[in-house]
């Protein structure tokens, strides 16, 4: 399918997103020429900006970031973007912005609200009321959607009077992983998995995203919003739900999604009563990231000296349905963790009677460990015979590594996303009965630690997390991979 001829109208284009992930998302896909050669970029900001100002910003705050950025890509890439007043208190400035948008009229419009959340509505409302919420524009909510769920029901509800459910992408940027969309390739492409894939063959499932970055200039929008809501309400549970979800029946954007809120529905509710036994809470203090010494998060700006945020969570998850009754899935996020870490890992159960005297380890010896970073890889362990006159076992693995097995260019998650949207595909966004359901499944857990005096478990920055991370899992007679 050819790229439709598009505008992208980009609110908060002089914000963080915009020049740490979006424009340069653009930039890759214009310079792999995947764009329409007509199609423009408006940025948008409260402030008054000349198209050239704005634009020589972009020479100081994204093309350093660029991976490599040739004179002629960078400049005909300039050359698509321009820079449009539009505070979401002036109708004027959006009777202007329509004008331009409107008098192109190309084939499709995208509106990227990477603004903060509460400037959601006012500016959903002068669209439509300026005629850009016809059927071809379509717009992309960026997250976090609300603080809890009445909040994000509000605005989902308000937006939802201006934009039919098909023209909302919410967007979660580890759906556009390429790992994530080859676990479904593994999962339904082979039949080697799937019977396998099943309370009788697994004993758990472990999804870890740990980040060695502390909460950098965001401090004050951190302090209000923390790990939980940050990372586990999103990013996490849509991992969860594409290791847990049925097979759906085709690829169709409702098929899959139909089998996502299947999976977040049938998550086990953590009551108030089972919080302090599924769930870790911590927040780090002075340590050393990557060999470099890195402060306490109360010492960060912008962070409450008594702040009970949490900046790293461990939850023992279930599923109750026939495919996984009984199964753990344990859930780990932090900042300032020990290294930078991405991965899914399923650990499959024992043999039910061993005849080789086993290696001393905890561990399952069969694990299927899927990394979406920092780099992207398939690992399968197992056990085989050491060489030599006895018949001992030893752990081996095969492993793919994807960026020698496939030499392409291949699409960051923002990248893909974005030219999903402009070609309307809505199959890797989150439909609202999702996020809804997310929101409610991590709901008590948030009210608890809420009200509870005591604070989030200390770790020193740079290690794994709180010890009690380690016994949520001990306690079950598992480990962590990291620590295998
Ligand atoms: C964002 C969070 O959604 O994801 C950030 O708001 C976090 O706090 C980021 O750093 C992690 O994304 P990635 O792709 O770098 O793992």
């Amino acid at each position: 399918m050819s790229m439709p001829d598009f505008d992208m109208v980009l609110f908060g284009g002089t914000g963080d997103l915009a020049r740490r992930k979006l424009l340069p998302a653009l930039f890759d896909a214009h310079r792999a020429g995947l764009l329409h050669p007509a199609a423009r970029i408006l940025a948008t900001g409260s402030h008054p900006l000349s198209t050239g100002d704005y634009v020589g910003s972009l020479e100081q705050s994204v093309r350093p970031g660029l991976e490599h950025a040739p004179p002629e890509a960078w400049a005909s890439f300039l050359a698509r973007v321009s820079y449009v007043q539009a505070d979401a208190r002036e109708p004027a400035h959006f009777d202007a912005l329509a004008r331009k948008v409107l008098e192109r009229a190309p084939a499709v419009v995208v509106c990227y609200l990477a603004t903060a959340p509460h400037i959601f509505v006012p500016i959903c409302e002068q669209l439509a009321r300026t005629g850009l919420n016809h059927p071809n524009v379509r717009i992309v909510l960026e997250k976090p959607l609300g603080h809890d769920l009445p909040s994000s029901d509000a605005i989902n509800s308000a937006v939802a009077q201006f934009f039919a459910e098909d023209q909302i992408y919410r967007i979660d940027h580890y759906l556009g992983k390429e790992s994530v969309q080859n676990l479904m390739a593994i999962r339904f492409g082979n039949a080697l998995f799937e019977p396998l894939w099943r309370r009788e063959w697994v004993q758990d499932v472990q999804i870890t995203i740990a980040e060695e970055l502390g909460v950098e200039t965001r401090g004050d929008f951190y302090d209000r919003t923390g790990a939980l809501r940050d990372m586990v309400q999103n990013h996490l549970l849509q991992l969860l739900c594409m290791v847990a979800m049925e097979p759906p029946t085709s690829l169709s954007e409702d098929a899959i999604r139909d089998e996502k809120i299947k999976i977040l529905k049938a998550l086990k509710p953590i009551t108030p009563q089972d919080v302090a036994e599924k769930t870790v809470r911590g927040q780090y203090r002075a340590g050393a990231v990557g060999g470099k010494p890195v402060p306490g998060y109360l010492d960060e700006k912008g962070i409450a000296a008594d702040s009970h945020t949490e900046t790293f969570v461990a939850i023992k998850a279930e599923i109750a349905n026939w495919r996984w009754s009984g199964v753990p899935f344990y859930l780990r996020t932090g900042k300032r963790m020990q290294s930078r870490v991405a991965e899914i890992v399923i650990h499959f159960r024992d043999v039910p009677h061993a005849i080789f005297p086993r290696p001393l380890t905890l561990s399952p010896q069969n694990r299927l460990v899927i990394r979406l970073q920092p780099e992207e890889s398939i690992r399968l362990y197992f056990l085989v015979k050491q060489p030599g006159d006895t018949v001992a076992l030893a752990p081996t693995s095969l492993d793919l590594d994807f960026a020698n097995s496939f030499k392409v260019r291949r699409a960051g998650a923002y990248e893909r996303l974005l030219l999903d949207v402009i070609r309307g595909r809505l199959g890797l966004f989150v439909r609202r009965d999702e996020q809804a359901q997310a929101w409610r499944w991590v709901e008590p857990i948030l009210d608890t630690w809420g009200q509870s005096t005591v604070p989030p478990k200390p770790y020193t920055a740079g290690t794994w997390g709180p010890a009690a991370s380690s016994a949520l899992m001990s306690r079950d007679g598992s480990l962590w991979h990291e620590e295998v």
